[in-house]
């Protein structure tokens, strides 16, 4: 069996994981000196959000060099030794690639400022004399308007210019950028937007529903999205990675829904494995929860390729705020929505024990391990998410759940670095430091330590199979081979614990036997 079969996958948001120097925006020194933590939590691998040269207009998703590391992170020397260390603390590495835009500031698309209309280098993008009715992610219009008076297609912000990939400079620029740090030992690639690269021919406008804010929701097989093309695409991306073993492994970011669709993109010679998002957009519901989990599980099965389980990340309200709401679904990001913390955190213990016995791979968007919620109350001038003002703070965009990690102490930074950091610590972050909660055996680092810990070393978890029990209405049970059963309670009262040994669970039995399972929590049984 390959690793990645299996593999919890923690994300790294560099920039608000651990501070080294000081100027209070995390970096590769600051990752470097917290390689012990990450170990001891007991994942395989880390994601790397984008560490690359960027004018950070969006959070690095707007790469100037793709070959080099920002100033502000580290050097690329810094990173190959982060890459050694952390394989000598037996942590893979998995690096973000942007292949859909790059940064106004690239060296391809200043040239096609400066060359002018009609010029080779403009055809790299998407430049037009007219526009469509195509609009950004963002929000606003996806096209810009340049002094000469073409205008050029941008997906995301009006500062991510879309390549054009049917152009033989981009094919052949990403599969050496891929080389460039495959040579440098990383273990694999998170692919950027991965559905949308190829735009249909002629850019045709798009029809229905595409007014307003960004939904992230929209129809699959649209003409910016994705077109049968793109999988030529990872086909020849596939070949390079194949090059250096069968270790290495693309995840892609594929918000499709269709679920035969959205398979296509993990056959067995494109990429080996996405992101959930399906699960991850479902409500708190036993019903809506086992749907999508034996439609995903089917939908994996179909193409060979591992299931994946992703409850939150840098681009979605953290799964504490969301699951205390009475919509949990992940598109609230306006202040003033009745949540209900407590009954979020219970929820979200539960979510990770279900997550981390569920087949396949596991992903912890970091923060996850200690149960931060959402951070609402940034002031608005120190918001950087593009998302805030494209929308004009309808949506409040996503640094709420980018907030620098507290890793100790009373009082902010919580050791996030010796300066500041660069967005504000909510001050009951004190209570949520990793420090703090290290020495609670309640807490939810504690849960996720001793959950990862048992999920690495008991062969019934992560790559398989499982078999659901019968249950009543509001439970999931099922079972793995050998011997392990996971019951999660999404009723709102006790429920009988099956026979077993308790394992693990995500809040104390009741009873005077320890038999009964508390509502809105999970435990793992050993039952042979
Ligand atoms: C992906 C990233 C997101 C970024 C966008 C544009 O969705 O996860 O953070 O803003 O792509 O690159
Ligand atoms: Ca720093």
């Amino acid at each position: 069996m390959t690793w990645w079969r299996g593999a919890a996958i923690y994300q790294v948001y560099l920039r608000s994981f651990a501070d080294g120097n000081g100027d209070g925006i995390g970096d590769i020194a600051g990752l470097e000196s917290r390689l012990g933590y990450l170990r001891e939590l007991g994942v395989d691998a880390l994601w790397i959000n984008p560490w690359y040269v960027s004018p950070m207009a969006d959070g690095g998703y707007d790469v100037a060099d793709y070959r080099d590391i920002d100033p502000a992170f580290g050097t690329l020397a810094d990173a190959e030794r982060l890459i050694e260390a952390a394989h000598r603390f037996g942590l893979r590495i998995i690096v973000d690639i942007v292949p859909n835009h790059t940064s106004a500031l690239h060296p391809w698309f200043q040239e096609a400022l400066r060359d002018g209309p009609g010029s080779p280098a403009r055809e790299r993008f998407h430049f037009r004399d007219e526009t469509n009715n195509w609009q950004s992610r963002f929000g606003g219009p996806a096209w810009s308007q340049v002094d000469d008076g073409q205008w050029y297609l941008h997906l995301f912000d009006a500062t991510q210019p879309d390549l054009n990939w049917d152009h033989p400079d981009v094919r052949a620029e990403f599969p050496s950028i891929l080389r460039f740090w495959l040579d440098r030992g990383v273990d694999g690639f998170r692919i950027d937007v991965a559905a949308r690269l190829v735009k249909q021919a002629g850019l045709p406008d798009k029809r229905g529903r595409f007014e307003g804010v960004p939904t992230f929701t929209d129809a699959d097989g649209e003409p910016d999205k994705d077109r049968p093309e793109v999988h030529e695409i990872y086909r020849d991306w596939r070949t390079v990675l194949g090059e250096y073993g069968p270790d290495r492994v693309f995840v892609g970011e594929i918000w499709v829904r269709d679920p035969e669709r959205f398979a296509r993109y993990l056959r067995p010679d494109e990429l080996h494995t996405a992101f959930n998002f399906e699960f991850l957009k479902c409500a708190w519901e036993a019903g809506p929860l086992r749907a999508v989990i034996d439609q995903t599980i089917a939908t994996h099965a179909g193409v060979g390729a591992p299931p994946t389980w992703v409850l939150a990340n840098h681009d979605v309200t953290r799964h504490v705020t969301r699951y205390g709401r009475a919509n949990s679904m992940f598109l609230k990001r306006e202040h003033g929505v009745p949540t209900d913390l407590a009954a979020g955190t219970r929820r979200a213990r539960a979510a990770a024990l279900l997550t981390m016995a569920l087949p396949g791979g596991v992903y912890v968007y970091q923060g996850d391990e200690l149960g931060l919620p959402e951070v609402f109350d940034l002031p608005d001038e120190l918001r950087e998410d593009p998302v805030f003002a494209r929308t004009g703070g309808l949506d409040l965009g996503r640094d709420g759940c980018r907030v620098p990690l507290p890793w100790g102490g009373d009082a902010p930074p919580f050791e996030f670095g010796k300066g500041g950091a660069w967005l504000p610590q909510p001050a009951d972050w004190r209570d949520l430091t990793a420090a703090r909660q290290l020495g609670d055996p309640d807490s939810m680092l504690s849960l996720y330590r001793l959950a990862l810990r048992l999920r690495r070393s008991d062969p019934a978890l992560g790559d398989g199979e499982l078999r659901w029990r019968d249950s009543e209405p509001g439970v999931l049970a099922f079972e793995r081979d050998p011997g392990f059963a996971c019951v999660v309670n999404l009723t709102d009262r006790e429920i009988d614990v099956p026979a077993g040994e308790p394992l693990i669970a995500s809040a104390p039995l009741e009873g005077t036997q320890r038999t009964r399972l508390p509502a809105d929590a999970a435990v793992w049984l050993r039952t042979a």
